[in-house]
């Protein structure tokens, strides 16, 4: 299942609070539809060793992944279940607290082990009501770590200031050629860790001729090198497979070493590309 890390909640007397294990490597379904793909990527996934899943309720596939959860086997304890407020449900205190309730039902859960904001809402004056029903879902025990996703510096720090509790993770697109050192330092600063999604740039980079002629010299996947580059970076790492190969592919990943070398050819990557949305420069 690969390594875990302790995330928490900066306390507003600068100490922390709900610690919690989460496993630094994920399956993230975005784009697995709800026809049974989903629920295989899943059960494929958990019995090849993953324990974390990364869904959201705008992925309409969170009945499928509590049905894998149930026929996987697995003691629920053992997975680590991660989903996310749409932006657009993301209106106040009471529809954040009921948009939460129907993500456990269509999960099947009691509770989530994350709960994110999956983008700042677009209405500012919304937010501060929006982040105390996530700290209510926290300390009701309806997730073990609330955090929030495609936040910018300015984004945490109007949060902090209207907070108990920050948020445990920002999950953010990062990889070999979106690396981001100002956002990772912010988020870092914010008292959260960063989870990076679409580590693979969606799939739009995993043919780049440089990573490929990296590959087969290291004699290893260019989705392997994508991978463990942001694991070696600390960063909690979500990549998405509906494929049962790709699945193990990318589970494997976290066997390679990166030496020092690659390391620093793989740093002259970062290209600013973004492969998806960008929300973190929005107001
Ligand atoms: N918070 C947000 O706003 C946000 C945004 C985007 C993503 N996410 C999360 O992060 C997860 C990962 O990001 P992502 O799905 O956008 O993209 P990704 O993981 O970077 O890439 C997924 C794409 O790469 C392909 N792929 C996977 N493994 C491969 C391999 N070993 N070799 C070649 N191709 C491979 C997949 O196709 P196959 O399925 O056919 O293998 C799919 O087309 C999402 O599923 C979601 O959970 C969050």
């Amino acid at each position: 299942m690969g390594p875990t890390l302790k995330i928490s909640h900066r306390t507003k007397d600068g100490g922390t609070a709900y610690p919690v294990h989460i496993p630094q490597f994920g399956l993230g379904v975005f784009l697995a539809p709800a026809d049974g793909t989903c629920k295989n990527a899943c059960l494929w996934a958990i019995k090849a060793g993953y324990r974390h899943i990364d869904t959201a309720a705008v992925y309409r596939n969170e009945e499928e992944v509590g049905q894998a959860i149930v026929e996987s086997g697995i003691d629920r304890s053992e997975l680590f279940i991660t989903t996310k407020l749409r932006r657009v449900d993301a209106l106040g205190y009471q529809e954040t607290l009921d948009r939460c309730d129907e993500s456990l039902q269509k999960l099947g859960l009691d509770f989530v082990d994350l709960y994110l904001v999956h983008a700042p809402p677009e209405n500012k004056s919304s937010r501060k009501d929006v982040w105390r029903a996530m700290e209510e879902i926290l300390e009701s025990g309806k997730a073990r770590a609330i955090g929030v996703s495609n936040y910018g510096p300015h984004h945490l720090e109007e949060l902090l200031e209207n907070s108990n509790y920050g948020p445990s993770v920002n999950q953010i697109e990062i990889h070999l050629w979106l690396q981001r050192p100002y956002l990772i330092k912010a988020t870092r600063n914010s008292g959260a860790a960063p989870m990076a999604y679409s580590p693979l740039a969606r799939g739009q980079k995993v043919n780049d001729e440089k990573l490929i002629s990296l590959s087969k010299e290291l004699g290893i996947t260019p989705a392997q090198i994508a991978i463990k580059w942001c694991m070696d970076q600390g960063y909690i790492t979500i990549p998405k497979s509906a494929n049962q190969m790709r699945i193990i592919e990318n589970l494997n990943s976290l066997e390679i070493e990166l030496d020092e070398k690659t390391n620093l050819i793989l740093k002259g990557f970062d290209e600013d590309y973004i492969s998806g949305w960008n929300p973190t420069v929005d107001p």
